[in-house]
């Protein structure tokens, strides 16, 4: 399997392009499935405060022996702990549950905008990259007038927004606006929960045409879209199968084709009214 070129971040980090989303595993099966990922070839693992996996994780990252350095964790804010000083407090929680000195990547995980308290969250993780705690600052869910204003307020844009984003649910107009500001687009969901998703026609179509599977087909628009992908698997298999896409090539019909697929269909939560519980 060749292994995939590292993409590069506005602030001179750089990410892999195909990552392990650990959600919604816990405990030991959260464990085995990402010391299983790191085995496979993955080195970004993504997980968050609200998973509650983030201990569970970091003994799955230890178990693997691979060095700190060759790793990429990324960890999310909660929404329970928007401002800055919460902010804080939560990175050091998160940190000390990962059993780790520094994260790769930190992101707010919902903006919960009636909550207005994300621009006070972003203060902090401009605090911590400062202080080296983090590495690369992000959001999560963030829709383009969000990102605004966190750029208004702060004159920083976050490296990385990781949101919702499958073929049914292609986000152009996000995607454009990331773009535009050198934003990386991370998707979460890539494979649309494995679901009808897989199951179309015109999938179908391209897996045969390639010798590929749907969900290599999927993974593999993500690349050319120049998205980085998080897909989860518990299958070793298809953990394997998930990060074998650096091998072959849509070409345009392939991705007209594709692009018929959206239907602007959200699986999840809607960020402009999104509440955790
Ligand atoms: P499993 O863990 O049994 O492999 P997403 O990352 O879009 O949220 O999708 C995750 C879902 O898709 C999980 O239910 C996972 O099941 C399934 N899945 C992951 N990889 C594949 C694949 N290569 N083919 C089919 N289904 C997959």
């Amino acid at each position: 399997m060749s292994t995939p070129p590292p993409r590069g971040l506005r602030d001179g980090n750089s990410i892999p392009p195909m990552g392990f989303g650990t959600w919604p595993l816990t405990g030991d099966a959260a464990a085995v499935a990402v010391e299983t990922a790191l085995r496979t070839g993955y080195r970004l693992i993504d997980t968050a405060a609200r998973y509650d996996n983030e201990e569970a994780v970091g003994r799955g990252l230890r178990a693997s022996g691979i060095p700190r350095a060759e790793l990429f964790v990324t960890t999310k804010l909660a929404g329970a702990d928007h401002g800055y000083d919460a902010t804080l407090r939560a990175f050091d929680a998160s940190a000390r549950r990962l059993g780790l000195e520094t994260v790769d990547l930190y992101l707010i995980h919902w903006p919960l905008p009636a909550r207005n308290l994300y621009v006070d969250s972003w203060r902090a993780f401009l605090r911590l990259k400062e202080e080296g705690r983090v590495r690369s600052v992000g959001v999560s869910n963030f829709e383009p007038e969000h990102i605004r204003r966190l750029v208004d307020e702060t004159g920083v844009a976050p490296v990385v927004n990781q949101v919702e984003l499958h073929p049914d649910f292609a986000q152009q107009t996000l995607r454009e606006d990331a773009a535009s500001r050198g934003i990386v687009v991370e998707a979460w969901s890539p494979l649309g929960r494995g679901g009808e998703l897989l199951k179309r026609d015109v999938l179908t179509r391209l897996a045969k045409k390639h010798g590929r599977s749907p969900a290599q087909i999927v993974l593999r628009w993500h690349v050319e879209l120049g998205n980085v992908a998080i897909p989860k698997s518990q299958n070793p298999q298809r953990m394997k199968e998930n990060l074998d896409v650096f091998d072959f090539q849509l070409d345009a019909d392939d991705v007209a084709a594709l692009a018929t697929l959206d239907r602007g269909h959200r699986l999840g939560g809607d960020p402009n009214v999104y509440v955790e519980l």
